[in-house]
């Protein structure tokens, strides 16, 4: 049996990070974290609170999708205030961080499918949730909310289980949400760091993109796209080249890969 207590003290206990999950809010169930943490922000919570539950009701996705957050998954959200500049590299850090510690704590081999779903053996284990509230030129708040597959049976999920996996069925054996947590906020904070120095957080997001070179098929908006996805621009938008030879700028979207 792993550790798997989500108490604020065991997450910050010792704990190295200056600022990301130094304050916990920690509820055994809600219906989403981001909305609760968008309420902090807009009261003016501290930057790096992170609200964590052990099930939401009402998890949200993209696309107004909805969120399957059951008992054995991770759902946390942290409040930031980065600047304009800064904001469109969040997904970039999410993803990224994500990747590292499916990494770092159960050598599971992570991939990145653009824009910021993390995939396991080419099926979803992470999905994340950026929400912010931007007014002129400046950056009232961020929310990055993160939910991770860690120990579901899917089984137990038959209605997403041809698209989605957990970390626990694919490593065999349950995982540590303490280990992945604690890791995740310090990567956070790490990369989000990061981002002053320069393009180093969008080049590796970019090496680790599964989507780059591959035929895929775009859904943004009403519009669907077709092409082979070329590159992306440090903005985080995608490149798409289509069979006319053009080459389309996609900003928000959900991929699908074409065999
Ligand atoms: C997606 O892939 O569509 C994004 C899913 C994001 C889910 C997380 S779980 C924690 C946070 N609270 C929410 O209601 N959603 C995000």
């Amino acid at each position: 049996m792993v550790e798997n207590s989500l108490s604020p003290a065991a997450i910050t206990d010792n704990l190295e990070t200056r600022f990301i999950g130094q304050r916990i809010l920690y509820y055994p169930r809600l219906p989403s974290t981001n909305d609760i943490a968008k309420r902090q922000a807009q009261q003016g919570a501290v930057e790096g609170t992170v609200v964590i539950a052990d099930e939401q009701s009402a998890g949200k996705g993209r696309m107004q999708r909805t969120w399957l957050s059951p008992k054995g998954s991770i759902a946390l959200s942290i409040i930031l205030y980065p600047s304009l500049a800064h904001l469109s590299s969040l997904i970039m850090v999410a993803s990224l961080a994500v990747a590292h510690c499916i990494e770092q704590v159960t050598g599971l081999k992570a991939q990145i499918k653009w824009p910021n779903d993390v995939l396991v053996n080419s099926k979803k284990v992470c999905g994340i949730l950026i929400e912010s509230d931007v007014k002129g030129n400046s950056v009232d708040y961020a929310i990055i909310g993160v939910g991770i597959n860690v120990n579901l049976r899917l089984s137990d999920f038959p209605e997403i289980s041809s698209t989605a996996t957990s970390l626990s069925h694919e490593l065999g054996e349950e995982v540590s949400r303490l280990d992945m947590i604690r890791c995740l906020l310090v990567e956070t904070e790490r990369l989000y760091l990061a981002l002053p120095a320069g393009e180093s957080v969008y080049q590796e997001w970019r090496n680790n993109l599964a989507t780059l070179g591959k035929k895929v098929q775009v859904k943004s908006g009403e519009t669907t796209y077709k092409g082979i996805a070329e590159s992306v621009a440090s903005d985080g938008s995608l490149l798409l080249r289509q069979p006319d030879g053009s080459l389309t700028k996609i900003v928000a979207g959900d991929v699908t890969l074409r065999e």
